[in-house]
């Protein structure tokens, strides 16, 4: 593998496009990125009941998602102990073992019945073909190491010296709760609905996380929706996108966004549902709610954003989750999850879910736009002569500052790459292996983790 600094040139506004399409750097970013980093891995409300489960992935593994009967979720690996068969082949259901089709170990989930879930409970011949000799305590499933339950959004990791998710969150927090907790404290909490859409996809998993970060540049692709004025920008367009909205980048933890400054009133309400008086009410009295609910906290609102390394959200209406799972360098797999508030009336979940199938997902309009520029990009850049050449990320550079209310982070309220380049940052030092010691930012803001500051004048 070419060296890191080569590869990626964040400060220049460079990322080789080798990056998109080689395999051995894909391999790569499997052992120095997946196996370490928090990645999101489903919503509690998917596993609702004890004994419930959802197999989802973390990078190239398989992993299982349960609640025992504790109320207690655990993250197992998704292959059995004795010879690796696949053991959970289906996407979700309810389950207190796992049985192996191969030969038939038997796994549990809950935490009644054995010390820790995922132990391995049942061997056929323990006692005639083992001889008894066999220590099942030794054969669980495999465990992440950490679990951590974020609002309802489960995130896990692999490596036991991973520092604490919030740390790790930063305070790119304050815009993830606008996607978790619509209300700031609704009941009840948010749920997923309409089931998770997964679908293949000829891009690398990297475009759509850096074009959620904050790529508020691609106007042109969602052009034909805005035009005849069906998209979710209405009307308008995209040109105006900027008013009101700064690009916010975390260059210490790789994450960003397109939103709001901390401190920012709560914008005036918008009657986005006023043909049905019904959900027009209800997010009317939401409106009012999260105005109550926030009293003197930060009060921030977003439209998007990515939490490195492949997990991007929507706040506010819509709310989405995405996950973009690595397959090969050119192809990931795609999740997409919806949610409303789990008290909403039936009307309002029926509207959001048209809503959701209209815009996002693998036949969403604009989503759509979206997956052509990605595939279209991933397969011009692996050819011999493109993959040695350069992206360009240089929009912006110099144009930006930190914000005393957030840590590490930086702003501009112009069009910039500048979240893009926090994000390939990030990457970088991931792929070079660094320590967690490294790796953690100290939060002493120094002018160059935004580069030259002849930025212009907020809003
Ligand atoms: Fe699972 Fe043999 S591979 S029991
Ligand atoms: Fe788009």
């Amino acid at each position: 593998m070419e060296p890191v600094e080569q590869l990626v040139r964040a400060d220049e506004g460079l990322v080789k496009r080798a990056i998109f399409s080689d395999e051995e750097i894909f391999r790569e970013e499997i052992n120095r990125i997946f196996s370490r980093a928090w990645l999101f891995v489903g919503h509690e409300s998917l596993i609702p009941n004890p004994d419930d489960y959802f197999v989802s992935r973390m990078g190239s593994d398989s992993v299982i998602l349960t609640r025992n009967r504790q109320g207690e979720i655990q993250v197992l690996l998704n292959s059995c102990t004795h010879r690796g068969m696949k053991l959970c082949r289906y996407d979700q259901g309810n389950n207190r073992t796992f049985t192996c089709p191969y030969h038939g170990w038997s796994f549990s989930t809950d935490g009644n019945l054995v010390e820790r879930p995922g132990e391995l409970v049942g061997v056929p011949g323990h006692a005639s073909h083992y001889k008894g000799d066999l220590d099942k305590k030794q054969w669980g499933l495999k465990r992440v190491a950490h679990v951590h339950n974020y609002k309802g959004a489960i995130f896990a990791t692999w490596d036991a010296g991973a520092p604490a998710f919030e740390d790790y969150l930063g305070d790119m927090r304050y815009y993830l709760d606008s996607a978790l907790d619509h209300r700031d404290g609704s009941p009840g909490g948010s749920i997923v609905i309409g089931g998770v859409q997964k679908w293949r996809v000829g891009s690398n998993w990297k475009m759509p996380a850096e074009n959620f970060i904050g790529d508020l540049y691609h106007d042109i692709s969602h052009r034909s929706v805005d035009i005849v004025g069906i998209g979710p920008s209405g009307g308008r367009g995209r040109r105006d996108a900027m008013k009101g909205r700064v690009a916010i980048a975390f260059p210490a933890l790789g994450h960003g966004l397109l939103g709001n400054l901390p401190h920012y009133e709560e914008p005036e309400y918008q009657a986005n549902y006023a043909a049905d008086p019904e959900i027009e009410k209800y997010y009317r009295d939401v409106h009012q709610a999260r105005i109550r609910n926030l009293g003197n906290q930060m009060r921030v609102r977003h439209r998007v954003g990515t939490i490195f390394p492949n997990m991007s959200f929507h706040g506010w209406q819509p709310r989405t989750i995405t996950v973009y799972h690595p397959i090969s360098p050119s192809e990931m797999e795609m999740w997409r999850m919806y949610l409303v508030d789990a008290d909403a009336p039936a009307g309002v979940k029926e509207a959001a879910r048209h809503y959701f199938l209209r815009y996002s997902g693998p036949g969403g309009m604009t989503e759509s736009d979206d997956m052509e520029n990605w595939t279209g990009a991933t397969e011009a850049s692996r050819g011999s002569i493109a993959r040695e050449m350069y992206f360009n990320y240089q929009m912006g550079i110099g144009h930006c500052k930190p914000v005393p209310e957030l840590r590490g982070a930086v702003v501009s309220n112009e069009f910039t790459e500048e979240n893009a380049r926090a994000y390939y940052r990030r990457w970088g030092q991931f792929m070079s292996g660094k320590s967690w010691d490294e790796l953690m930012p100290t939060y002493e803001i120094k002018d160059e983790a935004c580069l030259p500051l002849t930025g212009s004048q907020l809003p």
